[in-house]
């Protein structure tokens, strides 16, 4: 057998724990699989003497995650540090500047330095592996850049964040305000530190941007991705969806178009039976549509301390099999810039709500700015507030479905709406995402 490979973790927070306790259940199973004993011999995190009901005793402690990563002690660091800049970005490149391979469950990092990292490791021989940092526990990364050889894909699209969907599912089962909902991801522990960064669409976004350079071998570009969150999703929206037979979720969707890839998280409306719709709570779901295989649908846990160390125990394992492969399934100078799709030309459905003043002429107005921009309407209602029927003037919910158009239209549409006087609040408007 192979001398043992020994492995130093940096960020000692659920996962990290999580971590060390999934390696030691495994160790036997693991020198099986890989040929070689698999140790962590060295670890570090913030603060030492925090009580963290694990015995880190037989662990060498470092103060400074880059000493560790540097350290002559290891053959492998794990970062678990989190945040594209600071301790994890400068341990991260101290370890690959040292000859080291890294697993990271850094979104962040690798959203933002990604190639820089790949072309690092690529130089030294190692490897940098990364099934952690999208979706959790499902092996997305790997399936894309090993399993999915034979296709081309067209699109890749996902439910990437457990809180977002959490908070739309409890509004929906539960008829609770969005506030609620998230206050109640906060107490059970789902959401970021900021939780600004799950429910506005960010956590996605560089989630999606790595999907986006393995499912199309691009250059990773987080900043060709038009974000919106989940914060503007009402009630209103989550009742009306569950009438016209949708439902919300937060999408990251990346899609080839003629114009090139086209890179989005939004909330969306999809059909409530597709695959998709399905997935609930904290549960993540990637779906890809590609030439060969037509459709697949993965689905499973997103975050969470042993799902997230499942995916990089794997990526351990790789490692400590002598896997090398380049970490973007194509080297770094192969990959192609990516050509950015604008959101300005996407093209697809769209559900508008709009709060109409109930007066004569005001819902003819609305279709003929819409037919003013070629935009055909699948379905309009109008709803009565209940107790509104004496008040002949007060705003009320009108829902527009239209048949496929482009963003741009629908945005001149809606101004020149707007501009007519009719609408009392702006505009709601929520893409709608084809099966
Ligand atoms: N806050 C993230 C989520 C954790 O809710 O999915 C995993 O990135």
């Amino acid at each position: 057998m192979l001398p043992p490979l020994r492995v130093g973790v940096a960020g000692l927070g659920t996962v990290g724990l999580s971590v060390l306790r999934l390696l030691d259940r495994r160790s036997a199973a693991l020198a099986a699989l890989t040929g070689r004993p698999v140790a962590v011999v060295a670890v570090s995190a913030r603060d030492r003497a925090k009580d963290r009901g694990f015995d880190l005793q037989r662990y060498i402690w470092f103060d400074d995650p880059a000493e560790l990563a540097a350290s002559p002690e290891i053959d492998l660091f794990v970062e678990l540090i989190g945040g594209a800049e600071g301790p994890a970005r400068a341990a991260v490149e101290a370890a690959l500047g040292a000859g080291k391979s890294v697993v990271t469950a850094n979104k962040a990092l690798l959203a933002n330095y990604g190639m820089t990292l790949a072309k690092r490791a690529e130089d030294k021989g190692v490897a940098l592996a990364f099934e952690a940092a999208v979706a959790g526990g499902i092996p997305i990364v790997k399936t894309l850049r090993e399993a999915l050889a034979g296709n081309a894909v067209d699109r890749v699209y996902g439910i990437l964040n457990g809180t977002c969907n959490y908070i739309l599912t409890r509004m929906e089962t539960e008829a609770l305000s969005f506030a609620q909902c998230l206050a109640e991801a906060q107490r059970l522990g789902y959401a970021e530190a900021d939780p600004s960064f799950d429910i506005g669409g960010q956590d996605t976004a560089y989630k999606l941007a790595i999907l986006t350079s393995l499912a199309f071998g691009t250059m990773i570009d987080p900043e060709a991705i038009a974000i919106e969150g989940i914060e503007s999703i009402s009630l209103a929206d989550i009742d009306a969806a569950a009438e016209l037979g949708y439902r919300i979720k937060l999408l990251g969707v990346a899609n080839r178009t003629p114009a090139g890839i086209e890179q989005r998280v939004h909330p969306t409306m999809v059909p409530r039976s597709s695959a998709i719709a399905q997935v609930m709570g904290v549960t993540n779901a990637v779906s890809i549509d590609a030439d060969a295989v037509h459709e697949l649908t993965l689905i499973g846990p997103g975050a969470g301390g042993d799902a997230t160390a499942s995916a990089v125990v794997a990526d351990i394992a790789d490692i400590a099999k002598g896997q090398r492969l380049p970490p973007f399934g194509l080297p770094v100078a192969a990959l192609a810039p990516l050509q950015r799709a604008p959101i300005q030309m996407h093209e697809g459905g769209y559900y508008i709500r709009l709060s109409v003043y109930d007066r004569p002429g005001a819902a003819a107005a609305i279709a003929t700015r819409m037919a003013g921009y070629n935009i055909s309407l699948e379905s309009i209602v109008q709803r009565r507030r209940p107790g509104d029927e004496a008040k002949h003037a007060a705003a009320v919910p009108v829902i527009l479905i239209t048949h496929a158009t482009n963003e741009k239209s629908i945005h001149q549409a809606l101004e020149e709406v707007v501009a007519d006087g009719f609408i009392a609040e702006k505009p709601q408007v929520i893409r709608i995402e084809r099966e």
